[in-house]
């Protein structure tokens, strides 16, 4: 990988968020120069590795568009965008302007610069909806249940679009609910970081439905991984980014109950709209074609992210 990425300049839009902050030190780690646009609106406790350069800009605005346009960058991993569900109910129209019209401005920035290699975080979780198979492969025809999820699928269809064009060499990468340090606890969306905060308060962790409701739980270092393959490799189209298995969210929030050392029970909230039942991610085609697999184990990155959680409110 090292190899691959070194003296290469990436754009990573939404780099100061989670996932970004992540990628960033990892492509750092890797040798790579890395230009960073990201307006700041929901940026990371953790703090950008102070060599990234920063736009600090919409990348649905002319400057994103120019900044890429001037750095003229070997990749670019697109990351930027408004990740809440719910959010996404309330406000469609801000949410595909981010999101659909954000996207869209990259990619015609990365054809003016002359970049072929876009990688764009999609989602498994919101665009598969309501899926016949699980764990659920590529080929599932998408039934997104949010305005989010249609945003995603859009924005793949765009991707397909000025790849079949032969303008850009695009993958989108669905990945599944991912978690680790560096989440945000205090919003609406990332059960393990809003029940983890909840927890280290002393307060009872919040279950929406009965719990029995399940996700494709994955590491953040595992997603990270699948970028800088996805990046350093030319395949195109979709691909999955999951564990491949399910886990019901009332058994999560006893999970981190239990590393917590909590012993009371979760409050319940009603299930918001919308909210897809199951979910599972088939990760064949990921170990096929980009050679990845998920390599931390649910239980290892609970205790990973809790215990960086409690290190970072000490
Ligand atoms: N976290 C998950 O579980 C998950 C699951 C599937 C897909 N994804 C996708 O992965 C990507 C990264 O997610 P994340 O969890 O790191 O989210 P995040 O909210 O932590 O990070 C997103 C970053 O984008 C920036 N941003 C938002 N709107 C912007 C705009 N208009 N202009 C410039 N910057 C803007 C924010 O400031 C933030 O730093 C997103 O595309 C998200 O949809 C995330």
């Amino acid at each position: 990988m090292a190899t691959e990425m070194a003296g290469r300049r990436v754009v990573v839009t939404g780099g100061a968020g989670f996932i970004g902050v992540h990628s960033v030190e990892a492509l750092h780690a890797a040798g790579a120069d890395v230009l960073v646009i990201d307006d700041l609106r929901h940026a990371s406790y953790r703090p950008l590795p102070g060599k990234a350069r920063l736009e600090a800009t919409d990348v649905a605005g002319p400057a994103a568009r120019a900044a890429v346009e001037s750095w003229r960058p070997h990749a670019i991993l697109h990351l930027a965008a408004q990740g809440g569900v719910n959010r996404s109910w309330r406000e469609p129209a801000a949410d595909a302007h981010i999101n659909v019209l954000g996207t869209v401005n990259i990619l015609a920035a990365a054809i003016a610069a002359g970049c072929r290699r876009v990688v764009v975080a999609s989602s498994g979780g919101a665009l598969y909806g309501a899926a016949t198979r699980l764990p659920t492969p590529e080929d599932e025809p998408a039934q997104p249940r949010s305005p989010y999820g249609t945003a995603k699928l859009s924005i793949e269809h765009y991707l397909g679009h000025f790849t079949r064009a032969g303008m850009l060499d695009a993958l989108a990468l669905r990945y599944g609910n991912v978690y680790g340090p560096g989440q945000d606890g205090t919003g609406e969306a990332g059960v393990v970081a809003i029940s983890s905060h909840r927890l280290l308060d002393g307060k009872a962790p919040v279950v929406r439905g009965d719990g029995a409701q399940t996700r494709d739980f994955t590491y953040v270092g595992d997603i990270v991984a699948a970028n800088l393959l996805g990046l350093a490799s030319d395949i195109v189209g979709a691909v999955n980014i999951g564990t491949g298995r399910e886990t019901a969210i009332g058994d999560l929030v006893r999970r981190l109950c239990e590393l917590a050392g909590f012993h009371g029970a979760p409050e319940r909230e009603p299930l918001p709209s919308g909210e897809v039942a199951r979910s599972a991610l088939d990760n064949s085609r990921a170990a096929e074609r980009l050679g990845w697999a998920p390599a931390v184990s649910l239980a290892d990155g609970l205790a990973r992210t809790l215990e960086s959680f409690r290190a970072q409110v000490r």
